[in-house]
């Protein structure tokens, strides 16, 4: 499905974003990693950069490293993202800052300079991961419900603006997948949330491939500016 392409996936090395990993390179694309720390996989095809996707300097060189050594990029996924899940009065001002700085100066950095790489081409697909916290607006997740939010907003704004180099910006929302950011959270809390999704269960990796493929599809040239929220969650 993906031979021939090439794809940069951000929050790489765990959870959500090494799956998203697995994914492509098992179905034949050529995968750039990026997270803060080394890479956590060894496979053919797959490199890795460690760094921050806040840091714009870093951002953008491993960018120039990717357009040297493969000349191209068709699909970039922008999974890294940090949580603290706190109430707002006691919500320290770095884990704020730090949440803004991964979840919306990130996803527009990397979202910036891949687009460079995809206009080039004239093609390209941007998928961000959302959460249904934009939508449910949990206790706890002020900041981090605005981040995501604010990803939505950046989705629809990049949208507008790669539409006419052929690059599609979309949203991927996941609602509750078993990694370490959801293990940060009280149980009975996560079990509440998902007993009262319209589908009420925890999302499989198999779930979120399935809307990947449709955005990144070539097919899909006519699909911008959507955002896709699993579980039945809606805005
Ligand atoms: N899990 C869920 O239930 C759930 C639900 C809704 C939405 N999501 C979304 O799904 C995506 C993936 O989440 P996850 O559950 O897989 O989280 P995770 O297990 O905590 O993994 C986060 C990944 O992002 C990387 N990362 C964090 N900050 C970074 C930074 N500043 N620069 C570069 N990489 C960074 C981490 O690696 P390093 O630590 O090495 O940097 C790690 O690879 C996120 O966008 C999250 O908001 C998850």
């Amino acid at each position: 499905m993906y031979a021939g392409r090439v794809a940069v996936v951000t929050g790489a090395s765990r959870g959500l974003g090494a799956a998203l990993v697995g994914h492509l390179l098992a179905n034949g694309a050529t995968v750039v990693g990026f997270s803060r720390g080394d890479a956590t996989l060894e496979a053919a095809g797959y490199s890795h950069h460690a760094l921050d996707v806040g840091d714009e300097r870093a951002v953008r060189s491993a960018f120039v490293q990717v357009g040297r050594a493969h000349g191209r990029l068709d699909i970039l996924v922008n999974a890294a993202a940090v949580l603290t899940s706190i109430h707002a009065l006691v919500m320290p001002a770095e884990s704020a800052e730090a949440m803004l700085r991964t979840n919306v100066l990130g996803v527009f950095l990397v979202s910036r300079e891949g687009a460079k790489l995809m206009r080039r081409a004239g093609y390209g697909r941007i998928v961000n991961i959302g959460s249904m916290a934009a939508a449910l607006e949990p206790v706890g997740d002020s900041i981090y419900a605005a981040t995501k939010a604010a990803s939505m907003t950046l989705t629809g704004v990049l949208a507008k603006e790669l539409a006419g180099y052929g690059i599609t910006v979309n949203t991927l929302a996941v609602s509750a997948l078993e990694t370490d950011m959801l293990r940060q959270l009280p149980r009975d809390q996560v079990d509440r949330v998902v007993a009262g999704l319209p589908l009420a269960r925890m999302a499989t990796p198999e779930d979120i491939f399935n809307v990947l493929d449709f955005f990144a599809s070539p097919a899909s040239s006519y699909v911008t500016a959507q955002s896709i929220f699993l579980g039945g969650v809606h805005t």
